[in-house]
């Protein structure tokens, strides 16, 4: 088959980016901003102000993507753009500068869920193809997919509240160590001590596969609190080794069952919070005691990128599957 190059396009939060792609692996470009600073201000991402963001840079960052893959839009096959789920706002601009594009150049339009971008980053950084399981941590998911071929895939779990990305950034906020909460907590917790306090883990027998990340955030807001009222002073390694120590604890044990469930051999990890050391670690132990291949994209690919989009638009682009000027930005989207 001759060569397909796609330009990914991602807006669904607080990244702005754009990558060109050729064949589904060979990553030519990838160009991702940040408003990370944008929004350090308010402790957490403001829609209105992320949307307005990506409006002010978006072509100048697409511009960029072509000119580093030495492209232009005659050497394209298709654009591919993330239409949800996330921030719908952000969305809207990512999605609307596509279809303009699309019409434009009349390149076919592809429409990408988000979360199928994520599972694809390891694609490109190790040439994975399915059958795998897919563990998805980021702000906005914390997911078990079983994936069983392209485009054939199962949700075997999701987090009932909040994601675990969003609970790092909640307690972080509480903990004033800025946004985003992530690395913030996991640079303190080297200094910590993670048996100081016994958080809970949500047992959840209705959903084996399920998280719930909410009680752990409310346990670790309780005794920032109890300790304050106390008069004493917070030991916030301490804090943060013991909160993601049970971050980590809660996303191995129900990795390991599906892991046990499926049978699959190997273990993707992707999403924000695969930048985890600990975690990383901890899963990595897990697969080896079990045989299982662990494959995990370096944190590049992992949080919020265009060539995931590109190159989960290319499994699209080669089944056929394309999207016509009705295609529109979406907060939730199913898998
Ligand atoms: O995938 P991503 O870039 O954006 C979403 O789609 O949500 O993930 C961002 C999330 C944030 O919640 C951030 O705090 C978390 O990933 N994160 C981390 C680390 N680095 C980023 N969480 C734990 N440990 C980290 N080192
Ligand atoms: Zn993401």
């Amino acid at each position: 088959m001759r060569d397909v190059t796609v330009l990914g396009i991602e807006s669904s939060c607080d990244e702005t980016a754009a990558s060109v792609v050729r064949n589904g692996r060979d990553m030519m470009s990838s160009v991702v901003l940040s408003q990370i600073e944008v929004h350090q201000a308010f402790g957490g991402v403001v829609p209105e102000v992320a949307s307005r963001a990506h409006t002010e840079m978006m072509t100048r960052v697409i511009e960029q993507a072509l000119r580093d893959a030495k492209t232009t839009f005659s050497d394209l096959d298709a654009i591919a753009v993330t239409y949800g789920p996330g921030l719908v706002g952000a969305l809207f601009v990512g999605v609307t500068t596509a279809k303009s594009l699309a019409l434009a150049t009349g390149l076919p339009l592809i429409g990408v869920h988000h979360l199928a971008g994520h599972m694809v980053a390891s694609a490109l950084s190790h040439g994975a193809t399915p059958p795998y399981l897919v563990l998805i941590a980021s702000g906005g998911h914390t997911d078990l997919i079983n994936v069983l071929a392209s485009g054939e895939m199962v949700r075997l779990g999701k987090t009932r509240d909040d994601a675990a990305g969003e609970a790092f950034d909640k307690v972080a906020r509480a903990m004033r160590l800025g946004y985003p909460g992530g690395p913030a907590i996991s640079e303190a917790a080297k200094r910590g001590d993670p048996t100081r306090y016994a958080f809970p883990i949500a047992k959840l027998p209705d959903g084996p596969f399920d998280f719930s990340f909410s009680g752990l955030k409310s346990a670790v807001m309780l005794v920032l609190d109890k300790e304050k009222r106390a008069g004493k002073e917070s030991s916030i390694p301490d804090l943060a080794a013991s909160f993601q120590e049970a971050v980590v604890q809660a996303l191995c044990a129900k990795t390991e069952a599906a892991l046990l469930q499926t049978g699959q051999q190997t273990l993707v990890l992707a999403g924000g919070v695969a930048a985890n050391e600990a975690l990383r670690l901890a899963l990595r132990a897990r697969c080896d005691a079990l045989g299982v291949e662990f494959v995990v994209p370096p944190v590049a690919l992992c949080t919020d990128n265009a060539a995931m989009i590109a190159a989960a638009g290319y499994d699209r682009y080669v089944r056929g599957l394309f999207d016509d000027l009705t295609l529109t930005g979406v907060a939730t989207a199913s898998i």
